[in-house]
């Protein structure tokens, strides 16, 4: 994987949440592959952000996939209200239970991607048993709840592991990374065998007019002239 040019999926939860629809237009004319939304409980983290409302109000004004990550427990009564809502993938933290494998195939039965997010403490392992259902593994770089934070080294050691369990399964499963990616900690992503990033802070940073450098500075990281995985 290491050499191929990463997916980019900018985080909203770094934008201006009062020009939501013009910040998503922004990056994905800036040439965002996918539109990263972050939906947070309060309970199982620390913040609070969005609903169904508001990942439909986002709808309409990108063609990009809407990359759902749910932090919220339990998340299986509302995976209905965030696909209908138009999420194309939508990823779930093992820990929100009580069936991660239930949840899954809910998610795929619903006709979207079904993600594992895999907190920082949480063992590469976890997704060895439901890898068949899954078509996209997260894993966090930092400990959910907030933007902005500081990229975890420790994680990279992770990231290769997984790369390893996938290629050996033969699955084409999408290895993302999401927390404190910037150019420099991308490229260590992507040398690790990430496919996706997920970037907040790093995209958003400057205003409108520097997101299409941003975005290519993090897209660097894999190679230029590469084509973007699919
Ligand atoms: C953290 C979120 C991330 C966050 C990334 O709980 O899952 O998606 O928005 O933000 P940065 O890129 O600023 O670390
Ligand atoms: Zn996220």
């Amino acid at each position: 994987m290491s050499g191929r040019r990463p997916i980019i999926s900018p985080s909203i939860l770094a934008s201006d949440f009062a020009r939501l629809g013009e910040e998503a237009r922004a990056v994905e004319a800036a040439g965002a592959d996918w539109l990263h939304v972050d939906v947070m409980d309060g309970r199982f983290v620390p913040n609070i952000t969005i609903g169904p409302e508001v990942v439909k109000a986002i709808r309409p004004h990108v063609s990009i996939p809407l990359d759902v990550h749910l932090m919220i427990a339990p998340a299986d009564p509302h995976l209905e209200a965030f696909r209908a809502a138009g999420a194309d993938i939508i990823s779930v933290h093992p820990e929100a239970g009580p069936h991660l494998s239930r949840t899954l195939q809910r998610i795929r039965a619903l006709g979207a991607k079904a993600g594992v997010v895999l907190n920082p403490a949480t063992a590469p392992e976890a997704i060895e048993w439901v890898l068949d259902e899954a078509d996209l593994i997260l894993v966090m770089s930092v400990n959910p709840g907030f933007g902005g934070q500081s990229f975890m080294t420790s994680q990279l050691k992770k990231i290769e592991r997984l790369r390893a369990l996938i290629d050996a399964a033969g699955r084409d499963i999408i290895l993302e990374v999401d927390g404190g990616v910037t150019a420099e900690t991308a490229r260590q992503c992507v040398e690790a065998g990430a496919a996706a990033l997920v970037a907040g802070t790093a995209v958003f940073k400057g205003g409108a007019a520097a997101y299409a450098d941003n975005i290519s500075a993090l897209r660097g990281a894999g190679g230029l002239g590469a084509k973007a995985a699919e």
